[in-house]
């Protein structure tokens, strides 16, 4: 196991459609879920929960999916990318935007909180040597979807896919961010 500077230095999230069986078993996915809920979240809100998707309900899934996708209207070149997310998924977990009335916490830090879930989710798997890959796709905000398909509240949506499952090959380092190109200092 590497440290834990080294993993940050060079994590790298797997592409869903490289990732294959065997997928965590239950107790696997609930030290992973334990671990993503570790996340800062300003008053105690836990404004996101998970729904944890096995193949069986990914697959069963896909009809709708598809015939939502249809419904929109959505470009027909990326109907495979949106739907194979489902049809050919092993295992994800929907992680939950579920953002709670409070008068001090504005909805938008209660949003950045559900999206360090998601980072925290895909960091702990891939630390613990599986492939992972934080995918969104036209679902995560189709109300349609989101509704009859995962029973999410109006005020619901999905922070973030995380496909979690067997590495197949290292994926090639993608181009990182120039830091100086982002980053000023004030120093007085
Ligand atoms: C909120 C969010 C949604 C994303 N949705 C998709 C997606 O639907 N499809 C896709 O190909 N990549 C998507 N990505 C990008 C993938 O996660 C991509 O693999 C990632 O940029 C790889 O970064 P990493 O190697 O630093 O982990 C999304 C990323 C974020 C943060």
């Amino acid at each position: 196991m590497v440290d834990a500077i080294t993993f940050l230095k060079t994590r790298r999230s797997t592409p869903a459609k490289t990732l294959q069986s065997p997928v965590p078993a239950r107790a696997e996915i609930e030290a992973l879920l334990e671990i993503a809920a570790r996340t800062p979240d300003h008053k105690k809100l836990e404004p996101w929960r998970f729904i944890v998707l096995s193949e069986a309900a990914l697959k069963r899934l896909g009809p709708l999916v598809e015939a939502r996708y249809d419904a929109l209207g959505l470009p027909a070149e990326k109907r495979e990318k949106t739907c194979s997310q489902f049809t050919d998924g092993l295992m994800a977990v929907a992680v939950i935007a579920s953002p709670k009335p409070c008068d001090t916490i504005p909805e938008v830090e209660q949003t950045l909180s559900a999206g360090a879930v998601c980072l925290a989710l895909l960091n702990g798997a891939l630390a613990s040597g599986w492939g992972a890959n934080w995918l969104s796709g036209p679902m995560a905000f189709d109300r349609g979807f989101l509704a009859k398909g995962l029973g999410l509240e109006p005020q619901e949506f999905v922070a973030g896919f995380i496909h979690i499952a067997t590495r197949g090959a290292t994926p090639p380092e993608r181009p990182r961010p120039n830091i100086p190109g982002i980053t000023t200092w004030q120093n007085t």
